[in-house]
């Protein structure tokens, strides 16, 4: 029998937790030891050497360029920047009236009819639209969040990189070279996560041959919601609802005792401290010296939050803390608004579905689970008109 026919023993794994439904060479999420890795390499020896541009190489093309074909690279994702007219008035539209996720993904769906070669379906076409979509998204970004504090349209700098350009697009003047390396870091560090839901929801699409531009639609769109990539908006939110360090544990107490969970804490996978949180911790440390009154306030709620989180949940239940639980004072402390922190996540999470897409793409098989009916059949139909 063809596996999963057999109706009588469905084996439902709810959330399809525990799934295998492929293999992959893109990244390992070690959720027992809190380890991860992008095409072998740690996520620290990344975030300690290299850039965004060389990690989004690695992750689409498998290995770290030669100098000479990152420069290559690097080039054509700076002659990308620029975001074509109608997809700027799309954003001047929505801005205000819709989340900035829902301007993003609206902004990228448009984005084939800016593309004459969107439907060529070769690879070497759907990487040079993967390096366009790591640029736009970046672009796009810094465009809503300019509309969303009602200032003009800035023009991209083909000068600066991608995290330098993504902050002087969005304020207007260029960053410190602080600034800009942090961004970096901030993006090298959410770049990939196996299969997470929105990498999964991109493959969804993606495997009914629907084209790039559609699978990323999908990816944005379930990134959005606050158990995923929304996450970060909602922690620095809770950590607002705080206010002063010294609520934080009455505050925990209290959601815990309404059994509302507390955002940045929990992962399908890591059962221990997610390594990407240990880096941006210690990130935020270095930054605490210099930074402004409501970024140490924030960072002390978080520690709180923290430590009374791990001796509550860490080690009885595996709840520890995530990559979103620091990222939101850290995002403040370079000026990004909470708003803006989840289409931030995308501009980041682009080369990941890039990836993910294209190595799916070498042997496409249609993703199709089956769900267990539980309902009743054979029910006699009966006209509206005689219905009670
Ligand atoms: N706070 C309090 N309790 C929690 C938390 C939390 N953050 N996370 C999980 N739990 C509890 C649940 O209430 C549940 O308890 P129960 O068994 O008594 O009902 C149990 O742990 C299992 O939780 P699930 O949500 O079923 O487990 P799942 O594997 O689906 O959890 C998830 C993963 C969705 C991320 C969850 O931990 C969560 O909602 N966390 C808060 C949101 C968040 O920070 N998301 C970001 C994840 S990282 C990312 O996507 C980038």
């Amino acid at each position: 029998m063809i596996v999963g026919m057999d109706k009588s023993d469905p084996g439902i794994a709810q959330g399809l937790q525990g799934v295998y439904f492929t293999e992959s060479k893109i990244s390992d999420v070690d959720g027992v030891n809190g380890k991860l890795y992008y095409r072998g390499y740690s996520i620290e020896s990344l975030a300690k050497n290299s850039t965004f541009e060389e990690v989004c190489y690695l992750l689409v093309e498998g290995k770290l360029p030669s100098r000479r074909e990152f420069l290559g690279f690097d080039r054509q994702l700076r002659s990308e920047r620029q975001i074509p007219k109608p997809i700027l008035g799309i954003i001047d539209e929505m801005t205000g009236r819709a989340h900035p996720m829902d301007v993003l993904r609206t902004a990228i769906s448009a984005l084939p009819a800016y593309d004459k070669d969107a439907y060529v379906e070769t690879r070497e076409e759907n990487l040079r639209k993967s390096i366009s979509l790591i640029s736009k998204f970046g672009s796009i970004t810094a465009a809503i969040g300019r509309r969303m504090s009602a200032k003009k349209y800035v023009r991209p700098d083909q000068s600066l990189s991608h995290a330098a350009n993504f902050l002087y697009m969005l304020n207007g003047k260029k960053p410190t070279e602080k600034q800009a390396k942090v961004l970096d870091l901030m993006l090298i560090l959410h770049a990939e996560h196996s299969s997470n839901a929105s990498t999964f929801s991109t493959l969804v699409t993606g495997s009914t041959l629907a084209d790039l531009y559609a699978a990323i639609t999908a990816g944005v769109a379930t990134l959005k919601g606050p158990l995923h990539g929304g996450a970060d908006e909602a922690a620095l939110k809770m950590m607002r609802e705080i206010g002063e360090p010294e609520n934080t544990e009455r505050y925990i107490e209290d959601a815990l005792g309404k059994r509302e969970k507390i955002m940045g804490f929990g992962h399908r996978v890591y059962k221990t401290y997610d390594p990407r949180a240990r880096i941006i911790r210690s990130t935020l440390e270095e930054l605490q010296k210099s930074s402004s009154p409501e970024v140490r306030k924030l960072t002390e709620i978080a520690l709180r939050e923290e430590k009374m989180m791990i001796e509550k949940l860490g080690k009885s239940r595996g709840i520890w803390p995530n990559v979103d639980l620091f990222s939101g004072p850290v995002y403040t402390s370079i000026g990004i608004a909470p708003d803006l922190f989840t289409p931030l996540f995308a501009v980041s999470r682009i080369p990941g579905w890039c990836a993910h897409m294209l190595e799916y793409w070498e042997h496409d098989r249609l993703l199709r689970p089956l769900e267990s009916y539980t309902g009743p059949l054979d029910i006699r139909y009966v006209p509206i008109g005689k219905r009670s």
